[in-house]
Formats: structure tokens, sequence, C-alpha cells
């Protein structure tokens, strides 16, 4: 296992009717110190990705482990504090506050 764990990730949205599934079981063992690359086509769920590991949205199933830290079963407060202390995020649209 390594220090960043994702196990068995799903992430479904509905849309129009239709469900959308782009994490539909993802693993992925990252060691600490590594550079990862993430590297796909346009809605290939690359943003999706990166939103349950920045802790700004809530995976469907699986886990998501930081050391010994379980992203996915945080709370409202134990996340503020996980996006404050643990996560750095540069958005595509900078989502700044006019
Ligand atoms: N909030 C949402 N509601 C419904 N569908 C979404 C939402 N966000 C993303 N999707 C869909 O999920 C898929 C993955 O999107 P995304 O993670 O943004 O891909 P990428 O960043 O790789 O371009 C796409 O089919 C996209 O249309
Ligand atoms: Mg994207």
């Amino acid at each position: 296992m390594g220090d960043l764990s994702i196990q068995d990730l799903v992430v479904e949205y509905s849309s129009g009717g239709y469900a959308v599934r782009p994490l539909d079981g993802f693993n992925l063992d990252v060691a600490a110190g590594s550079l990862v690359i993430l590297l796909g086509p346009s809605g290939c769920g690359k943003t999706t990705l990166l939103s349950c590991l920045g802790g700004i949205l809530k995976p469907s199933a699986g886990a998501i482990k930081f050391g010994d830290v379980d992203v996915t079963s945080l709370d409202a407060k134990g996340l503020s504090k996980y996006r404050r202390e643990t996560v750095g995020i540069v958005f595509q649209a900078f989502n700044l506050v006019p």
C-alpha cells in the first residue's frame, strides 16, 4: 500500500436522466515524494479524481487514504482541516471571489 492509496473508487453523476460513472473501481498507490501525471482525454474523469483527492467531492464508493487519514470517512469539519493542512489545489478555472 502506498502513502496515498486509492481503493475501488467510484464516482457516479446523474445527468439528464442518465448515470455517468467516470470512475468505476479505480485503484492507485503512490509513494511519498512521487511526481504523478494524470493523462487522458477530455471527459475521462481527471477532474473528478482530483476533486475527490482534494476533499471537495465525495465519491459514491471506495476509499482514499493519505497515510493514516481515511479521507473518504472524514466529516465536514475533518475535511476542512484536511483541505487546510494537507492538500493544495490550483483550479483550472481559478474560482476567485470577484
Ligand atoms: N457535476 C457533474 N454532473 C454530471 N456529470 C459530470 C459532472 N462533472 C463531470 N461530469 C461528467 O463526468 C465525466 C468526467 O468529467 P471530468 O472529471 O470533468 O473529466 P476530465 O477532467 O478528464 O475532462 C464527463 O463525462 C463529464 O461530463
Ligand atoms: Mg478536467
